[in-house]
């Protein structure tokens, strides 16, 4: 049993980033990852015109429904949604596009949603940030992480993950939770970003999984002053209801033309070079943001994700 005042890490975790305070209740979630850990709508507008070339294509396979409900989910300060609408695709003549963000939003009910069938759930950087609980693999079974006054206790359980004995891993319970949620919600698709590996016993065996963010450095300490840093965890898909699609963010652009988006970008700004506007800076900025949103060792190897509700 757990010592009276112990809260078990996922309850630990959700007070640290939404209880009064929280890292993202507070505002700091706004400004303080993102300071030295963008995300890829905060690259730069390229995320977001890939994105929207990627809707488009849905768009089209779902036959041009007159009404696209488009749901960002877990929006942050709306980077995302404020390029895709930049970019203006064809399917923006249908969309329904919206922005949620439980940091940004009071009350969020998700059973008073807009109707989102045919529609597309967008979610990056979401599901890391769903809270988890830690479970340890020790000779005598397995054990779960329970936090009393920033020290771990670790408490028997009667979870078992597949993994080696003497190391660690998270149970995705909310992010599955979530994908189970946005597949009923009646979307067509859901696309998800997110660093992570295919298995649990992959993150277990490599670790590093549990990630903390300041404004100033990544940790592996979530135990310092509860709401000063974000607590993430790297997801693991076996964990996840099985996807209907799995690549990497870099293979996910690449397939949605980012090097043609680039090489536009290229050719604009060459051919404004002389007498360069804003336009032009923007288009020659496509060529940076490519660099940052491909890199196989950081953004372009996060992964992306889809499921597909079958019923549509
Ligand atoms: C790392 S940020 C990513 C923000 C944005 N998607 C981006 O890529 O820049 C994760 C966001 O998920 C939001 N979030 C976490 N849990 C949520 C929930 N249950 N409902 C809605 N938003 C949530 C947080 O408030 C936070 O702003």
């Amino acid at each position: 049993m757990p010592a009276s005042g112990s809260e078990r890490f996922d309850v630990y975790m959700e007070r640290c980033l939404y209880g009064p305070d929280g890292f993202y209740t507070s505002g700091r979630g706004s400004a303080g990852r993102r300071r030295d850990f963008i995300t890829s709508p905060e690259v730069g507008p390229l995320f977001g015109a890939v994105m929207a070339n990627a809707l488009d294509k849905l768009w089209e396979d779902l036959d041009r429904p007159s009404r696209f409900p488009v749901l960002d989910f877990g929006s942050g300060p709306g980077a995302l949604v404020r390029s895709l609408e930049a970019a203006e695709p064809q399917c923006s003549a249908a969309w329904d596009l919206q922005g949620m963000d439980r940091a940004h939003s009071e009350g969020i009910d998700t059973d008073e949603w807009p109707d989102l069938t045919n529609g597309v759930i967008i979610a990056n950087e979401l599901l890391d940030n769903l809270s988890f609980r830690i479970v340890e693999r020790t000779p005598k079974g397995f054990a779960e992480v329970w936090v009393r006054d920033g020290i771990e206790e670790l408490i028997p359980t009667d979870v078992k993950l597949d993994i080696p004995v003497g190391t660690r891993a998270p149970l995705l319970e909310a992010a599955r939770g979530w994908i189970e949620w946005a597949m009923q919600s009646g979307a067509a698709h859901i696309l998800v970003f997110d660093y992570g590996m295919k298995t649990t016993s992959d993150l277990a065996t490599r670790g590093g999984w549990l990630r903390t963010y300041t404004s100033h450095n990544r940790g592996t300490d979530p135990y310092v002053t509860p709401g000063s840093v974000d607590i993430t965890t790297d997801i693991a898909i076996d964990q996840l209801p099985s996807p209907d699609l799995v690549s990497t963010q870099a293979q996910f652009l690449s397939c949605h033309g980012i090097e043609n988006l680039v090489a536009e970008g290229k050719e604009y700004w060459r051919s404004h070079a002389a007498s360069p506007d804003v336009q032009a800076l923007r288009m020659r900025s496509r060529v940076s943001e490519a660099e940052a949103l491909l890199d196989t060792d950081g953004l372009g190897g996060w992964l992306a994700l889809r499921w597909d509700n079958n019923s549509q």
